[in-house]
């Protein structure tokens, strides 16, 4: 059969000199697609003698099986061929030094983020998370603050508008990262051990208070966990998170609806010629809140607080990294200043860890 060795020297050579995946698929209808010239010659073995039809069939099938791999195997070559074009024309020396003037800092507050993680993850933290739009359920009444509870308004919250028709109570932008106590425990149970740092909201603006800005909350429950453990965790973290030999602590009795007793802490410093010195002096500082968690908190999150116990606290992060770094107004941080940012961030490539040293 002549007419298959045309055909094939015609096909095959058409898939050698298409130049891109467009002209291989017009060779490909041409030879077998629908009304394709393979396709045509299938059609008329109908009309043939048996014997004929038989030899003629097997020839042609076999003749479409090596036109199909000849452009599978093109296709393959093409896109071979493109990628190495690509790479060549697409490269990018990773050995040559960053150019200092377009070199990115990382952030303090993800920097001091990233040693508070470290610091606790040292002493067998883990971290969870939660989301900043949060239900009223998580951030308040699990966490035993009511409906009518003043602290509901103390808490100046932003609460997300419902579709009109829609009685649900609405949801707030979370007024602390205390609703990560309730999920993390949900989802895990005790015992556990967790710090969950993120952005929280409240209605409230000038130096020291922006209406966003970050907190970071530890919780740790076990069977005996009591105040003296929470006492421990939060000098350790101290000392190591200022990098200072020794540091002194002060708890002052507070109130917050999660926990019972509830304790404010402060830290010794001075203010000696406007700088100020963490660890020794005649100021205290504020710098969290804290307590044990309260039974009704434990229930709301499905754990058993004839069983379990232990502390909760929560820190503001902006507000340790202002007092770590010296740096002076609270709203700059949010501002995307440029001077700010080159002046106050940090290496993009010096990872905080408690024995490499936190920051540098
Ligand atoms: N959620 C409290 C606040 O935002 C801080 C806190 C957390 C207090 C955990 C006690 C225990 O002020």
């Amino acid at each position: 059969m002549d007419q298959i060795d045309t055909l094939r020297g015609k096909y095959i050579e058409a898939v050698t000199a298409a130049a891109d995946e467009a002209a291989l698929e017009s060779v490909r209808l041409a030879a077998l697609g629908k009304k394709g010239e393979i396709s045509a010659l299938m059609a008329t073995l109908g009309k043939m003698e048996p014997e004929a039809r038989k030899a003629a069939g097997a020839q042609l099938n076999v003749l479409k099986d090596e036109i199909d791999a000849a452009l599978r195997a093109r296709k393959t070559a093409l896109a071979d061929a493109a990628l190495d074009e690509r790479l060549r024309a697409e490269w990018l020396d990773v050995t040559l030094p960053g150019r200092p003037r377009r070199e990115g800092t990382i952030h303090p507050v993800s920097q001091v983020t990233d040693e508070v993680t470290a610091i606790f993850a040292d002493m067998g933290f883990a971290v969870a998370e939660g989301p900043q739009i949060e239900s009223d359920w998580f951030n308040f009444d699990a966490l035993n603050i009511p409906p009518e509870h003043p602290a509901r308004q103390e808490h100046d919250t932003f609460f997300m508008a419902r579709a009109e028709g829609d009685d649900r109570p609405p949801h707030v932008l979370r007024t602390h990262t205390s609703p990560v106590q309730i999920r993390a425990m949900a989802d895990r149970g005790a015992p556990i051990r967790v710090i969950a740092p993120g952005r929280v909201y409240r209605m409230d603006m000038d130096q020291t208070h922006t209406p966003m800005f970050h907190q970071v909350e530890g919780l740790a429950i076990d069977r005996d966990i009591s105040m003296a453990n929470l006492k421990w965790v939060l000098e350790e973290f101290c000392r190591t998170y200022f990098e200072v030999a020794e540091v002194e602590l002060r708890f002052r009795a507070s109130h917050f609806p999660f926990t019972e007793p509830s304790a404010e802490v402060d830290i010794r410093c001075s203010w000696e010629g406007g700088q100020l010195k963490i660890g020794q002096g005649d100021s205290w500082m504020e710098i969290l809140g804290s307590g044990m968690v309260h039974p009704k908190v434990l229930s709301a999150a499905g754990v058993d607080p004839d069983q379990w116990q232990g502390f909760a606290f929560g820190m503001g992060i902006d507000r340790i990294a202002m007092l770590k770094y010296g740096i002076p107004d609270l709203r700059a941080f949010f501002e995307s200043d440029l001077r700010w940012l080159r002046h106050y961030g940090f290496s993009a490539l010096d990872l905080p860890t408690v024995f490499g040293g936190l920051s540098r």
